[in-house]
């Protein structure tokens, strides 16, 4: 094609686009290099959504462990390491032994690919953390059309997988390919670290973190991972924090066999009278935790941090519309957010051995458990939060004199992440997302918990950084996922920028 049709094309397309896009303004053409690999990604746009198109038809869930599954996810994995060797990369499949299923059977876990482009020590390195492995979907399950066929829906590339994650992975390789294609140099050197167990709990990926800390990981200077969403439709997002969670288990016993209460009632200590009131000691009405010293470690709020809750968009009323909720605890937008990213939380889950059917059976179950669990914010720490749940409840337990016996134990503990803003690539990716969306992020953090960002954070001991792609209605996990091509295509310029922006700074 004669470059300057190519060229009103590439801006008829972009005109299009942003009219479909209608949420940003546009910004000032890039100029030179970006200019050229902008142009590039929007002319292979179809190219790029095709290849998601043959990842996405590829069943790799890792959730449900049955061999023929197992089998499509070595595919996937085979497949995205085909496509880095094709750009060049040196490419190392890391083979990680076998999954234990709690029937005792066991399943090989898929290779863990290490991939590196570039090693020239003048410029720094940004490794890409990714996954390729899917949950379940089956159309019955409310599909409008087959998970496994990417199919485009004004602007909206419907697939299991499309956002979360094999999107973001491929946006990720499209940037390095315009780089490639326009045979000119990658302004960063780059490293993959690819898994394929992400949904299952990342089974083995420590380990080899671990393991390659001195290794693959020693010239890593900044780690990127796009496994989140921007918390609204057209505002991109940086994301800087997540929660952690510790998770509990408190036992209350009288003996393993149920009771009747006709036969026993009014001559005992019931076991699910003390655990109901253990559970009502944990948190009050207004959400706050009364487990003494709980909010002693939290970290201050700063003036700096309550403007940036104040400059994020939120369409607080739409929110709580939308989760079909009458009324939250708090009312504004910055106490919802804080609420949910800078302050710590305490859930009842459950309780195992209660009478939990319909109908009215006049049992006194022997042995209970309850479960609950707090979402863990800096600076806490699992280690004294466990102490102080079990001071607690111990406390609250002996004062009801009981004869039961009660045990507490934490299941689970994992600490919150939380990065440092004024690191260089935060103010690449600002600079990168201002150049390709004419817009200042909003700077988000995650109120669930991610553990692969502190996980690197502590083995790797360099800056971690979450940069979504996706909108806030792509629906991961859930039927009908989606990404939109428009943030499928920018985000594959967002990428390029960024390395352009990471190079600049080095200087
Ligand atoms: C958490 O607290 C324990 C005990 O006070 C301490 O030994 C540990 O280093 C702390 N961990 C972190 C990650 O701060
Ligand atoms: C528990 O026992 C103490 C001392 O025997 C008594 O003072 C207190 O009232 C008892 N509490 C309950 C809840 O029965």
């Amino acid at each position: 094609m004669d470059p300057k049709l190519g060229r009103m094309v590439t801006s008829l397309l972009a005109y299009l686009l942003l009219l479909e896009g209608g949420m940003f303004s546009p910004s000032p053409p890039p100029s030179g290099l970006l200019e050229r690999v902008f142009q590039f990604i929007d002319l292979h746009q179809n190219e790029f959504v095709q290849i998601l198109k043959e990842w996405v038809a590829v069943e790799s869930d890792s959730v449900q462990p049955v061999p023929h599954l197992r089998q499509e996810l070595f595919r996937m994995m085979a497949l995205a390491a085909d496509k880095l060797r094709c750009l060049g990369a040196s490419v190392d499949p890391v083979d990680t032994g076998f999954q234990q299923l709690p029937d005792g059977q066991t399943l090989p876990i898929p290779p863990i690919i290490l991939a590196e482009l570039g090693n020239d020590p003048k410029k720094p390195t940004v490794c890409f953390y990714g996954h390729l492995d899917v949950q379940p979907a089956r159309q019955e399950d409310g599909w409008l059309t087959d998970p496994y066929t990417l199919t485009e829906v004004d602007g909206k590339l419907y697939g299991r997988g499309a956002t979360d994650n094999k999107g973001p992975v491929l946006a990720w390789i499209n940037a390095v390919s315009a780089f490639r294609a326009l045979e000119e140099d990658l302004p960063v050197n780059i490293k993959f670290i690819i898994e394929g167990m992400e949904e299952a709990g990342s089974v083995a990926l420590e380990e080899l973190v671990r393991k390659e800390k001195d290794r693959f990981f020693s010239s890593v200077d900044y780690i990127v991972i796009s496994d989140n969403l921007w918390i609204n439709q057209g505002k991109p997002a940086l994301t800087y924090g997540t929660r952690g969670n510790s998770y509990f288990r408190v036992e209350v016993k009288c003996r393993d066999q149920d009771f009747h209460s006709g036969t026993f009632g009014g001559i005992l200590h019931e076991p699910m009278a003390d655990l109901v009131a253990l559970l009502g000691s944990l948190v009050d009405s207004s959400g706050h935790i009364l487990i003494p010293g709980i909010y002693d470690q939290v970290a201050p709020l700063t003036e700096e941090e309550r403007k940036m809750y104040k400059a994020i968009d939120l369409d607080l009323e739409e929110y709580r519309h939308s989760s079909h909720v009458k009324k939250f605890l708090f009312d504004t937008k910055e106490e919802i957010l804080m609420h949910l990213w800078r302050y710590p939380s305490l859930s009842i889950h459950g309780i195992e051995g209660a009478f939990d059917e319909p109908g009215a059976k006049t049992v006194i179950p022997g042995r209970v458990i309850g479960k609950f669990s707090i979402r863990l914010v800096p600076h806490m720490n699992t280690s004294v939060v466990e102490k102080q749940v079990k001071q607690h409840l111990e406390h609250i337990f002996s004062k009801r004199n009981s004869s039961n016996q009660m045990t507490v134990s934490m299941t689970l503990g994992l600490q919150p992440w939380m990065a440092n803003i004024k690191d260089n690539q935060y103010l690449a990716a600002k600079r990168a997302i201002k150049t390709v969306f004419g817009t200042e992020p909003d700077m988000t953090r995650d109120g669930s918990t991610i553990p692969i960002a502190r996980i690197f954070q502590d083995i790797i001991q360099k800056s971690v950084m979450m940069l979504p792609l996706g909108a806030v209605d792509d629906g991961e996990h859930s039927q009908n996922e989606k990404i939109n091509r428009w943030n499928y295509i920018e985000g594959s310029k967002l990428f390029a920028a960024f390395f352009l922006e990471m190079a600049k700074l080095r200087l």
